[in-house]
Protein backbone atom coordinates (compact mmCIF):
# COMPACT_ATOMS: atom_id res chain seq x y z
CA UNK A 1 0.00 0.00 0.00
CA UNK A 2 1.52 3.39 -0.85
CA UNK A 3 2.40 5.75 1.85
CA UNK A 4 -0.32 7.73 3.29
CA UNK A 5 1.40 11.44 3.95
CA UNK A 6 0.23 14.76 5.82
CA UNK A 7 0.92 17.87 4.90
CA UNK A 8 1.27 20.16 7.60
CA UNK A 9 1.70 24.13 6.43
CA UNK A 10 3.19 26.15 9.72
CA UNK A 11 2.53 29.69 9.14
CA UNK A 12 0.63 32.55 10.88
CA UNK A 13 0.63 34.56 7.63
CA UNK A 14 -0.62 31.58 5.40
CA UNK A 15 -3.37 30.70 8.04
CA UNK A 16 -4.91 34.04 8.03
CA UNK A 17 -4.80 34.23 4.22
CA UNK A 18 -2.56 36.81 3.89
CA UNK A 19 -0.02 34.88 2.29
CA UNK A 20 -0.22 32.02 -0.39
CA UNK A 21 1.31 28.82 0.36
CA UNK A 22 3.41 27.77 -1.98
CA UNK A 23 5.68 25.17 0.27
CA UNK A 24 2.78 22.66 0.93
CA UNK A 25 1.77 22.47 -2.75
CA UNK A 26 5.27 22.05 -3.69
CA UNK A 27 5.69 19.10 -0.83
CA UNK A 28 2.57 17.60 -1.91
CA UNK A 29 4.05 17.62 -6.11
CA UNK A 30 7.25 16.19 -4.37
CA UNK A 31 5.70 13.15 -2.53
CA UNK A 32 2.89 12.32 -5.31
CA UNK A 33 5.61 11.95 -7.01
CA UNK A 34 7.54 9.40 -5.36
CA UNK A 35 4.45 6.80 -5.19
CA UNK A 36 2.84 8.59 -1.62
CA UNK A 37 -0.82 9.53 -1.01
CA UNK A 38 -1.91 12.61 0.59
CA UNK A 39 -5.00 12.55 1.98
CA UNK A 40 -4.49 15.23 4.61
CA UNK A 41 -2.86 19.16 3.83
CA UNK A 42 -3.65 21.88 6.40
CA UNK A 43 -2.39 25.60 6.97
CA UNK A 44 -2.33 25.94 10.43
CA UNK A 45 -0.42 29.32 12.82
CA UNK A 46 2.54 29.17 14.89
CA UNK A 47 0.05 28.58 17.91
CA UNK A 48 1.86 25.72 19.80
CA UNK A 49 -1.95 24.75 21.11
CA UNK A 50 -2.93 24.60 17.63
CA UNK A 51 -0.56 22.92 16.21
CA UNK A 52 -0.47 20.24 18.49
CA UNK A 53 -4.29 19.60 18.55
CA UNK A 54 -3.55 19.30 14.50
CA UNK A 55 -0.48 16.92 14.70
CA UNK A 56 -1.91 14.89 17.65
CA UNK A 57 -5.42 14.04 15.57
CA UNK A 58 -2.89 13.25 12.03
CA UNK A 59 -1.17 10.88 14.21
CA UNK A 60 -4.02 9.42 16.52
CA UNK A 61 -7.12 9.83 14.71
CA UNK A 62 -6.43 9.80 11.18
CA UNK A 63 -3.49 7.46 11.18
CA UNK A 64 -0.95 9.34 8.99
CA UNK A 65 1.88 7.33 7.95
CA UNK A 66 4.06 10.33 7.65
CA UNK A 67 3.53 14.20 9.24
CA UNK A 68 5.71 16.30 7.08
CA UNK A 69 5.67 19.77 8.42
CA UNK A 70 7.04 22.65 6.06
CA UNK A 71 7.97 26.22 8.97
CA UNK A 72 8.57 27.30 11.90
CA UNK A 73 11.59 25.56 12.56
CA UNK A 74 14.00 28.29 12.57
CA UNK A 75 14.86 30.83 15.76
CA UNK A 76 12.23 33.70 15.62
CA UNK A 77 9.83 33.90 18.59
CA UNK A 78 7.03 32.39 16.55
CA UNK A 79 8.87 29.30 15.40
CA UNK A 80 7.63 26.89 17.41
CA UNK A 81 7.18 23.80 15.65
CA UNK A 82 10.25 21.66 16.65
CA UNK A 83 9.35 22.16 20.14
CA UNK A 84 5.74 20.89 19.55
CA UNK A 85 7.02 18.47 17.63
CA UNK A 86 8.93 17.49 20.35
CA UNK A 87 6.37 17.26 22.89
CA UNK A 88 4.00 15.13 21.15
CA UNK A 89 7.00 12.15 19.58
CA UNK A 90 7.33 9.03 21.82
CA UNK A 91 10.72 8.48 19.96
CA UNK A 92 12.92 10.67 18.46
CA UNK A 93 14.46 9.27 15.19
CA UNK A 94 17.22 11.69 14.49
CA UNK A 95 19.02 10.70 11.54
CA UNK A 96 15.69 12.65 9.14
CA UNK A 97 16.69 15.90 11.02
CA UNK A 98 20.69 15.15 10.81
CA UNK A 99 20.46 14.32 7.06
CA UNK A 100 18.30 17.56 6.13
CA UNK A 101 21.02 19.66 8.42
CA UNK A 102 24.11 18.15 6.87
CA UNK A 103 22.80 18.29 3.11
CA UNK A 104 20.91 22.22 4.33
CA UNK A 105 24.68 23.52 5.10
CA UNK A 106 26.35 22.18 1.71
CA UNK A 107 23.43 24.54 -0.07
CA UNK A 108 23.73 27.76 2.75
CA UNK A 109 24.95 28.32 6.23
CA UNK A 110 21.59 28.86 7.21
CA UNK A 111 20.76 25.72 7.32
CA UNK A 112 22.67 25.47 10.82
CA UNK A 113 19.32 27.68 11.80
CA UNK A 114 16.82 24.64 11.41
CA UNK A 115 15.84 23.17 14.52
CA UNK A 116 14.05 20.78 12.93
CA UNK A 117 13.07 17.42 14.70
CA UNK A 118 11.90 14.19 13.53
CA UNK A 119 10.94 11.32 15.36
CA UNK A 120 7.64 8.92 15.59
CA UNK A 121 4.20 9.34 17.68
CA UNK A 122 2.86 5.53 17.61
CA UNK A 123 3.06 4.42 13.81
CA UNK A 124 2.93 8.17 12.50
CA UNK A 125 6.44 9.52 11.45
CA UNK A 126 7.11 13.27 12.12
CA UNK A 127 9.14 15.06 10.01
CA UNK A 128 9.98 18.89 10.39
CA UNK A 129 11.11 20.37 6.84
CA UNK A 130 11.86 23.99 6.48
CA UNK A 131 9.50 26.62 4.89
CA UNK A 132 11.03 27.84 2.09
CA UNK A 133 9.85 26.00 -1.36
CA UNK A 134 13.12 25.77 -2.32
CA UNK A 135 14.17 24.06 1.01
CA UNK A 136 10.92 21.68 0.54
CA UNK A 137 12.76 20.59 -2.98
CA UNK A 138 15.46 19.76 -1.70
CA UNK A 139 15.15 18.55 1.25
CA UNK A 140 12.34 15.65 0.40
CA UNK A 141 15.41 14.39 -1.84
CA UNK A 142 17.05 13.84 1.28
CA UNK A 143 14.80 11.96 3.50
CA UNK A 144 12.20 10.48 1.36
CA UNK A 145 14.86 7.35 0.65
CA UNK A 146 14.05 5.82 3.74
CA UNK A 147 11.04 6.72 4.71
CA UNK A 148 8.87 3.44 3.07
CA UNK A 149 10.90 1.50 5.01
CA UNK A 150 10.97 3.40 8.14
CA UNK A 151 6.68 2.99 7.79
CA UNK A 152 7.44 -0.44 7.86
CA UNK A 153 9.08 -0.64 10.55
CA UNK A 154 6.57 1.55 12.45
CA UNK A 155 3.74 -0.57 11.41
CA UNK A 156 6.38 -4.19 12.29
CA UNK A 157 6.29 -5.05 8.43
CA UNK A 158 10.42 -5.16 8.35
CA UNK A 159 10.48 -7.47 5.66
CA UNK A 160 9.72 -5.51 2.15
CA UNK A 161 12.76 -4.55 0.41
CA UNK A 162 12.76 -0.66 -0.38
CA UNK A 163 16.65 -0.62 -0.75
CA UNK A 164 17.57 2.73 -2.70
CA UNK A 165 19.64 1.49 -5.50
CA UNK A 166 23.19 2.38 -5.33
CA UNK A 167 24.10 5.21 -8.07
N1 LIG B 1 17.60 24.22 4.00
C1 LIG B 1 17.73 24.18 2.67
N2 LIG B 1 17.96 23.00 2.07
N3 LIG B 1 17.62 25.29 1.89
C2 LIG B 1 17.40 26.52 2.46
O1 LIG B 1 17.29 27.48 1.70
N4 LIG B 1 16.98 27.78 4.57
C3 LIG B 1 17.35 27.85 5.98
C4 LIG B 1 17.17 26.58 6.78
N5 LIG B 1 17.24 25.39 5.99
C5 LIG B 1 17.26 26.60 3.88
C6 LIG B 1 17.37 25.39 4.63
C7 LIG B 1 16.85 29.01 6.71
S1 LIG B 1 17.14 30.54 5.97
C8 LIG B 1 16.25 28.93 7.94
S2 LIG B 1 15.92 30.31 8.86
C9 LIG B 1 15.91 27.61 8.53
O2 LIG B 1 16.00 26.58 7.54
C10 LIG B 1 14.54 27.56 9.20
O3 LIG B 1 13.52 27.86 8.30
P1 LIG B 1 11.98 27.88 8.76
O4 LIG B 1 11.89 28.74 9.98
O5 LIG B 1 11.25 28.44 7.59
O6 LIG B 1 11.57 26.49 9.06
Amino acid sequence: MSVQVAVVTVSDRSSRGEREDISGPVLIEEVKARGAEVPFYEIVSDDPDDLGALLKRLADVDKADVILTTGGTGLAHRDNTPDVTLGLIDRVVPGFAEAMRTESIRITPHGMLSRAVSGARGETLIINMPGSPKAVKEMIAVVWPAVPHAVDLLHDRGLEDHTPKAH
